[in-house]
């Protein structure tokens, strides 16, 4: 089975993306592997800080694992991690891939730190991947009224994103490109600065994550998949399908089994993460 590594650079060779999809529970879990399983694809799947507090750690990697097991490209990343004890315990519980999520820091403090990461990471023994994070956008997946306060106003430089890079030894790069974490509730999420993601791919010479997609045109994801992008976050498009799913399931039976109720958060969802791969994955 190959390494996220190179799942990651096939993906950039190749022009397509490898979707990352967050979960809060195994439902979600099994309903994104299934997804990725009938299209073919390889997935991530990511838990962020307070995720990781509701799933727990180790049960997120044993979930992981038990699907790996079974032949499928499943990869598991420790999203948004604001502590080097974070980043150390998900690195110790078998993850694939670690973001250490700086992006509140000064440049200075968030080199030091996402190097710390890396180094962690390489001590590991395993192919674990260390991604940094450059400029604010925002904290939490859900549906927003406006944009939260100085998200998506300091967009990242692409001199600061190669020094950055050449100076901490991350992988993978999450950059501020008129991106924002959650969704706009009645109107497109702003606009991504293509031009800008090209010009920071270029400089930083490693692939790029594109962070808070939900709400962002198919166009500009294409667009931003064709200049640099190699992996895509989704988590408010899936948990706005798994709630209304839900909804609908214990609106249409007064059944008590969660299996019941859940299976049409998890087919909602699914349609959902369905979309998003196949646009991810062609060309
Ligand atoms: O790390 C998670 C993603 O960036 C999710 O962003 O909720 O806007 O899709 P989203
Ligand atoms: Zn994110």
């Amino acid at each position: 089975m190959r390494t996220l590594r190179e799942v990651i650079m096939d993906a950039r060779e190749r022009g397509i993306a490898v979707g990352h999809f967050n979960f809060s529970d195994s439902t979600q879990l099994n309903a994104i592997a299934e997804v990725a399983r009938e299209l073919g694809v390889p997935v991530m799947v990511g838990v962020s800080e307070g995720e990781r507090a509701f799933v727990g750690v180790a049960q997120a990697a044993a979930l992981v694992a038990a699907l790996r097991a079974k032949g499928q490209e499943i990869y598991l990343n420790a999203d948004h991690t604001k502590s080097i004890a974070g980043i150390k315990e998900a690195i110790d519980a078998g993850f694939d891939e670690v973001l250490f999520d700086g992006s509140q820091l000064s440049l200075e403090e968030n080199i030091v730190q996402a190097k710390e990461a890396v180094a962690y990471a390489h001590s590991s023994g395993r192919d674990v991947l260390v991604e940094g994070e450059l400029g604010y956008i925002g904290a939490s997946s859900k549906v927003l009224d406006v944009i939260p306060e100085g998200a998506g106003l300091d967009k990242t430089d692409p001199e600061v994103a190669e020094r950055f890079v050449r100076e901490s030894g991350i992988d993978l790069l999450a950059p501020s490109v008129g991106n924002i974490h959650g969704m706009l509730k009645n109107v497109p999420d702003p606009a991504l600065d293509i031009p800008r993601i090209g010009a920071i791919a270029q400089k930083a010479g490693i692939p790029l994550v594109l962070h808070g997609a939900s709400g962002n045109s198919e166009d500009d994801i294409r667009a931003a998949i064709q200049n640099g992008v190699c992996v895509v976050h989704i988590n408010t498009e899936i948990r706005v399908a798994y709630r209304k799913g839900i909804e609908a399931g214990l609106l249409a039976t007064d059944d008590v089994s969660p299996a019941k109720y859940l299976a049409h958060g998890a087919a909602q969802m699914g349609d959902v993460v369905k979309a998003k791969l196949s646009l991810f994955n062609t060309r």
